[in-house]
């Protein structure tokens, strides 16, 4: 497995793999990898065979960070991350520096962006009103880069999925982006590397996203007419904030391929929410 960490060193290997033929996957990934990330590497092989070439890149990109999120504080362990990535079984690592990837001096600083102007708009991006730009950004760079023919990424962030695709087919990259599904912890977590930061006491309370999914299931699924979101939203919000150190900061109900939300919530909606425990701010999403 070979570690890169020069754009220009990235750009002479997928020029070669492109003069060979060859399938190459990519894997994005900010780092600090579980068994998520891990899960994409391993649909990434599958995808490529044992021919193609699996490309895992990490890089926890500052421009989808806001000015008070968790940018500094996010978990980093290089060493680690690259162990697992050739115990998975990828070929490269693709670990840029931030100079690299945003040049930073005043007179030729970085100053061109891609946004997506529909799917980006509501649940993370009301939250988070840059963050979808900074993602199709660093997203398009990493495909200029590594010229994947494959990329992987996970349903758990099911709108970046959706940007990403969006992004693809708007702009014609020649990149198949496949979803592979959340992987979760025996209680139904969903695995993030956000959960690090969880506290004994949060990580047990975080469990109220997973449980929240479930209810709005059974809800729906034993009821014999469609349920009013308003009415299953709040019912949710109140199950979740029965835990003293979680806060809802948003439950959506929508259609899983227009996006558009759902007054009423039928069997095959989306469900996404994002919920505060302690300070941690943890996504999740899952069909209904
Ligand atoms: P990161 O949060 O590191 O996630 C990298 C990829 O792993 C994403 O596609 C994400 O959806 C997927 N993933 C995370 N947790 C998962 C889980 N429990 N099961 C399955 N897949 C999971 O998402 C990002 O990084 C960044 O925004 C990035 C796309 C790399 C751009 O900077």
């Amino acid at each position: 497995m070979q570690i890169v960490t020069s754009v220009a060193r990235m750009q002479r290997l997928a020029k070669e793999w492109t003069r060979r033929g060859a399938a190459v996957s990519l894997v994005p990934t900010m780092g600090w990898l579980h068994s998520g990330h891990l899960s994409l590497v391993q649909k990434a092989r599958e995808k490529v065979g044992a021919r193609g070439v699996v490309v895992v890149s990490i890089y926890v990109n500052p421009t989808q960070f806001g000015p008070t999120e968790d940018f500094a504080n996010y978990p980093r362990d290089l060493r680690r991350d690259r162990q697992l990535c050739r115990d998975a079984g990828a070929d490269v690592v693709f670990v840029p520096g931030d100079r690299q990837m945003y040049p930073a001096e005043a007179s030729t600083k970085f100053s061109t962006w891609v946004t997506e102007e529909h799917l980006s708009r509501g649940m993370e991006g009301v939250s988070r009103p840059t963050h979808f730009r900074g993602v199709a950004t660093v997203v398009a760079k990493l495909f200029h880069i590594v010229r994947p023919g494959i990329a992987v990424f996970g349903a758990k962030d099911f709108q970046q999925a959706a940007v990403v695709k969006r992004m693809v087919r708007d702009l014609n990259f020649p990149v198949k982006i496949v979803v592979a599904s959340t992987v979760r912890e025996t209680d139904g977590l969903a695995l993030s590397s956000r959960n690090q930061y969880l506290s004994a006491e949060e990580r047990a309370q975080a469990v109220a996203l997973w449980q929240a999914i479930q209810q709005a299931r059974q809800t729906v699924r034993t009821s014999r007419q469609p349920i009013p979101a308003s009415r299953l939203s709040s019912e949710l919000k109140w199950l979740i904030e029965t835990r003293p150190l979680a806060r809802v900061d948003y439950i959506e109900f929508f259609d899983p391929a227009t996006f558009q939300p759902m007054a009423k919530v039928v069997r095959g909606a989306q469900i996404a929410l994002a919920v505060f425990v302690g300070k941690t701010r943890l996504i999740d999403n899952a069909r209904i």
